[in-house]
């Protein structure tokens, strides 16, 4: 690493605007626009009347307004206060009082690369030229039948870099005990280069899903049995994904708000693999186990969150009082992480 990376101060670092980030969930992009904020860029999403997902600058180039506080009109988006519209490209294309002898005024707004997939709304915050080149990480678990999905949404006060600190720091199930999510990580192996970071533990997990009643484990701590399984964390630069054994994957899709603020959403998919006589019942039944067991891991897991978000929010905080205080780390996936998001945010300052 050069001295000028490892002079970084890793609570200070900028996002690197080259990969997709995920800024909603589909779900929340419906009849009205949505404004939402990556890396300190208000950005304005909506959906056309053909359901097609657009996004620009969430700023009204007239008065400088938020065009999400305005409405959907066909397919473009109409400023709150004089009704001017905006088309996906950004250019003004209707001001409702212009005068037989006025043009259109010649203002235009920034348009994102913005792509629906799997669920979610990605949206590549830089060099447009470059999004073409690289796909969005993707979910394939949220369409698959053999997955059953729960989401939680972190809302979280600090940066990025404590989010990513604890995904990777797989010794931190000492904090949800009382949840039984895993315990006793021991680190294996650890790989990275210039884009990712595997980190590869062998843990304990509380959950066995191999009979259809074994999903009921999420709610019965009686039923939980521990276990030796793979526990694998990989950082895919700005993503994380984790799988427990064969039972379980987790995604958390990063949207980094500002220095100090992270919001991401974490994806919790259980698998039914397992159960091959399940897999002959036609789809659409397959489809109504899907829908119907959707969010059934909700309890467990809003609680991780709610716990993770108070530990990252303290940390941010020591760091505001004391920001050259370091701390004492013996994890040494924590160093690779570091590393990488530092060099991803220097390949592009912003
Ligand atoms: S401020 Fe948007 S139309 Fe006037
Ligand atoms: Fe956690």
């Amino acid at each position: 690493m050069s001295t000028l990376t490892q002079q970084l101060d890793i609570r200070q670092l900028g996002i690197n605007p080259n990969h997709w980030y995920v800024v909603a969930r589909s779900s929340e992009v419906q009849s009205s626009p949505l404004g939402v904020t990556l890396w300190n860029h208000p950005i304005v999403l909506y959906r056309d009347n053909s359901g097609v997902v657009h996004a620009l600058e969430d700023r009204c180039p007239h008065r400088q307004v938020k065009l999400s506080h305005g409405r959907i009109n066909v397919d473009y988006v109409e400023c709150a206060y004089h009704g001017w519209q905006f088309a996906p490209t950004g250019e003004c294309v209707g001001v409702p009082y212009l005068a037989d002898n006025q043009k259109l005024p010649t203002c235009q707004i920034r348009q994102y690369a913005v792509k629906e997939k799997d669920g979610f709304i990605w949206l590549f915050p830089g060099d447009t030229a470059q999004a073409e080149l690289l796909s969005p990480l993707g979910v394939p678990e949220w369409e698959h039948l053999n997955y059953i999905a729960t989401v939680s949404t972190i809302e979280c006060q600090a940066h990025y870099s404590f989010l990513i600190e604890n995904l990777m720091d797989m010794h931190h199930g000492h904090l949800h005990e009382k949840y039984q999510a895993w315990a006793s990580a021991e680190l294996k192996d650890l790989q990275e280069n210039a884009n990712q970071v595997d980190a590869h533990y062998q843990a304990q997990s509380y959950y066995k899903i191999d009979k259809i009643w074994s999903i009921s484990q999420l709610f019965f701590p009686g039923l939980r049995r521990l276990h030796p399984e793979p526990l694998d964390v990989s950082y895919i630069y700005p993503h994380w994904v984790s799988t427990l054994g064969e039972d379980f994957k987790i995604y958390c899709l990063l949207c980094p708000v500002s220095e100090t603020v992270t919001r991401a959403y974490l994806i919790h998919f259980t698998s039914l693999n397992a159960f091959w006589r399940l897999h002959k019942l036609p789809l659409w039944f397959r489809r109504f186990v899907k829908n119907s067991l959707f969010g059934s891991a909700q309890k467990l897991l809003d609680g991780l969150v709610r716990q993770d978000v108070k530990m990252m929010e303290e940390e941010q905080q020591a760091y505001f009082h004391t920001p050259q205080q370091r701390g004492y780390e013996l994890n040494r996936a924590l160093v690779s992480v570091q590393r990488l998001m530092k060099s991803q945010a220097l390949i592009i300052k912003n």
